[in-house]
Parts: C-alpha cells; structure tokens; sequence
C-alpha cells in the first residue's frame, strides 16, 4: 500500500491546476447507458473511481476506453447484460448509480446493494422510492437490487431529503419515461445542473436543474453525448485550504470559484486573502488564521465534502472554532488522526469543537476516506517535521496526480510505493 510522505512547513506558491470533476463525471459516464451510439467526454480525471465505472460499464457491454489528454470514449451500441457486480460495487458506491439508465432503457438491471461505508450508512432508499415511483418494479433479494419496467412513466417524486445521487438516479431515469416527471427536493448542487446539461444535450428535456424542482419531459430516444466535464470544486477547494494555512500564495487554474461561496466565504473569515481573476483564483495565507464556526449543508451551503479540510485549518487557528456535520453521521474519522498532530478537537455528537494550538507536528497518520485523507495530507504540509499517511489509495480515489501537483507548487511530498 503506497504512502505519502511530507515535510511540513513549505509556504505552496506559484500555480496548481484542477482537474475534472469526479463527482459530475461519475453519473456522465453512467448516462451513457441511456443512448447507443459513441459518446465522447473530455477533461476526465484519471482516478481509481473513474476506472471503476470503467470497469462496470465494461461489465455491462459498454466498450469505453480512456485516450490522451483526458479524452474517454464510450461506445454504448452493445448493452447486453445487466447486472453490476458485488465485488464492483462494494469499491464504489456510486455503481447504484447504473441501476436508473438501465431500467430506463434496457427495461431491466440488477445491482448489488452498495452496504455501509466508512462515513456512515448511507441508505439508498431514495433512489428506489424514486424508481418505484416511476413504475420500475424493485426487489431486494441476495443483496442486490432487481429493477424491471416495460417502460417507465412518469410522476410527481417528493424527495424526504436532499439527495445528490438519489436526485442524479431520478433524472436519469425520468429522461426515457413516459410523460412528465416532477423532481420535489431535489438536490441543488452544480453536479446535478451539469449532469441537465448533458442529458440536455443527448436530446432530453429537463427544467430547473439547480433549483430544488425539476421538471423532465420524458422522451422516446437519446443521442451520444459530446461534453467537457467541469473542474472540481472539491479539489480545488481542498487547494485553496492547503495554501491558506501554510501562509502560501497560490493560483488555482480553472478553479469554479462560483461553486464555491460557502468555502471562500470561510476561508476569508478565517483571514485569507482570495482575488478571484480570468486565470483562477489567488490565495495567500495569513501569518495565523483566525477560528471559524462551520455547519454542513446541501448546496448551495458548506459543503460536507470540505468540512475535513476546513477542520485540518481550524486545527492552527487562533482560537477555537466549532464545526456542525448534518450531512453524514460518521464524518469525523480524521478527528483522533489530527489529535495525533497535536491538534486539541473534543466531538460531541454531530459537533466538534476545535482549540486551535500554535502549530501540529508531524506524525504517521491514517487516511479513513477520501476527504479525510486529503486533510491529513492538508495538516502534514503545514505541520512541523515529518508526517506519513498511510492508506493512500483512499485519496487516489478522487485526486489525480495530488503530489506531483503539490510538489510543483513548493511541497516537499513523495510517495513511497510498497506492494500488498
Ligand atoms: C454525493 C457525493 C459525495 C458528497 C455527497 C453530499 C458523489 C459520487 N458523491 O454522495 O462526495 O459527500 O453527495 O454532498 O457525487 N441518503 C438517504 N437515502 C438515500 C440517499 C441518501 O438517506 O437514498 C442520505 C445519505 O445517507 C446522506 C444524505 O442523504 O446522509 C446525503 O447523501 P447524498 O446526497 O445522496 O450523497 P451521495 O450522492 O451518496
């Protein structure tokens, strides 16, 4: 199992770039079972996420291959089985994500059931309330979700919470049914709006992406996409985080600054300098940052995906500050391995309190997830001396390439590649 390993204390400097979006391109690869044909999609990140989906859509018939400069070509003219297997999906709980396109186009699909994860249980009830709705008929037996439809029809789905997969499943589904589906608390965040984009331009009629009523007029048939995947807000985001506290002075390329208000608003409250530009965003860290108090929420809130990071900063800043997770129940595995930084975090519930100290220290650490990984790797560049995180795969899973990027911007991180 590869591992990092960080020198702390170099300021980040000069420029990093971000690139595509994991979390949009996840279902643009999915919504390629919607259509036969050849579908195109370019500035995909290279991660062991986005090679999963490769992986289940190969599983299902789809022929997708990933070329130079983040080009990936999926021909879907072939879908000739219909199951996404346990031992894929147990990797990737975004392979629920198969089940809405399949049923809506191929009248059938059977998924295994994604379990638990290190962030909580996160059910997918949602998903199938939403497909029930929409006629498919769902049974769970032998741990998989078995979904069947002659043709899906359209309805009026009220979500019990915001849902960003549930909402992704949902419209997916709805674009192929017939008649008008109504999307009630959907998710609002920018994935949902570029996922309307794509299917918009695959032939379906959607309105209302980015607003928490979607409405999608189903339609008989859909072409091939041909898209740009966006930056990752979370990716970038996690940037801006990292040279906020070591006192850096970063630009982050083709940062979506406007998909990330809520964090710019924090990072700015904590007391970095952040000028927005045609080329991306500048950030440049104060001498010490200042507390900040944090809730989670859906977006356009804070989101839960950042929440790490901006907790791996509160770790050093000048007093304490309080962070609020309502989005996942588990969310907080990175706290005992910050603690073993020097950080001084008590949690209660859903509520961590954080007593900013003068400075962490390094120390050998342990990536639980993804987002915890990466502020591990966050608290090692500001800390003092040497830190290792083990378990590195979990951040390969969403950021492509993070210590070359790191590296060239004045970090002194390497990996340390092992076997088994
Ligand atoms: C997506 C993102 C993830 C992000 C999360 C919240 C991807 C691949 N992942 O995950 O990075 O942290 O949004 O912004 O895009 N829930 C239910 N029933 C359901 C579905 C969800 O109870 O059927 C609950 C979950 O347990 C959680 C909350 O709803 O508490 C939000 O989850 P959801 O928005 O669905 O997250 P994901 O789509 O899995």
């Amino acid at each position: 199992m590869d591992r990092l390993e960080i020198e702390g204390g170099a300021p980040l400097r000069g420029e990093v770039q971000v690139s595509g979006s994991k979390n949009a391109t996840l279902p643009a690869l999915f919504a390629t079972l919607l259509a036969p044909g050849v579908h195109h999609l370019r500035c995909v990140p290279d991660l062991r996420d986005i090679r999963t989906t490769f992986a289940v859509l190969r599983t299902l018939g789809v022929q997708v291959e990933m070329g130079a400069r983040s080009r990936v070509q999926a021909d879907a003219s072939k879908v000739e089985n219909f199951e996404a297997p346990y031992d894929l999906v147990r990797t990737m709980r975004a392979s629920i994500l198969a089940l809405g396109p399949l049923v809506a186009r191929h009248g059938k699909a059977r998924v295994s059931l994604p379990g638990g994860c290190a962030i909580g249980a996160r059910p997918i009830d949602q998903h199938l309330k939403a497909l029930r709705a929409l006629g498919a008929q769902i049974d769970l037996e032998h741990g998989y979700v078995n979904a069947r439809a002659k043709r899906l029809t359209g309805a009026r789905i009220v979500f019990d919470q915001v849902t960003v997969g549930g909402t992704e499943q949902a419209m997916m589904a709805a674009v192929l049914a017939r008649g008008e589906t109504v999307l009630e608390n959907a998710a609002r965040e920018p994935e949902i709006s570029e996922l309307a984009k794509i299917l918009t331009s695959m032939g379906a009629k959607i309105d209302g992406a980015g607003d928490s009523v979607i409405t999608i007029s189903g339609v008989d048939e859909l072409r091939p996409m041909d898209h740009a995947m966006a930056a990752d807000r979370i990716e970038a985001g996690s940037f801006m985080v990292a040279a906020a506290m070591t006192r850096g002075d970063l630009l982050i390329r083709d940062c979506p600054a406007n998909h990330l208000d809520a964090v710019i608003e924090k990072l700015r409250e904590a007391g970095a300098q952040i000028e927005t530009s045609g080329k991306g965003v500048r950030v440049r860290g104060p001498d010490r940052l200042q507390p900040v108090q944090i809730t989670t929420a859906p977006y356009p809130g804070f989101p839960t995906d950042m929440q790490a990071q901006l907790m791996a900063a509160c770790a050093i800043a000048n007093g304490a500050s309080v962070i609020r997770e309502t989005i996942f129940e588990n969310r907080y595995m990175h706290v005992p391995e910050l603690v073993r930084m020097g950080a001084d975090i008590t949690v209660e519930g859903h509520t961590a309190v954080i007593r900013g100290v003068s400075s962490l220290s390094g120390a050998p650490v342990m990536a639980s997830d993804l987002r915890a990984g990466v502020a591990l790797v966050i608290a090692g560049l500001a800390a003092r001396g040497k830190t290792v995180v083990n378990r590195v795969y979990h951040l390969d899973r969403g950021y492509e390439g993070i210590e070359k990027k790191l590296r060239k911007a004045g970090a002194r991180i390497r990996r340390v590649r092992s076997r088994g």
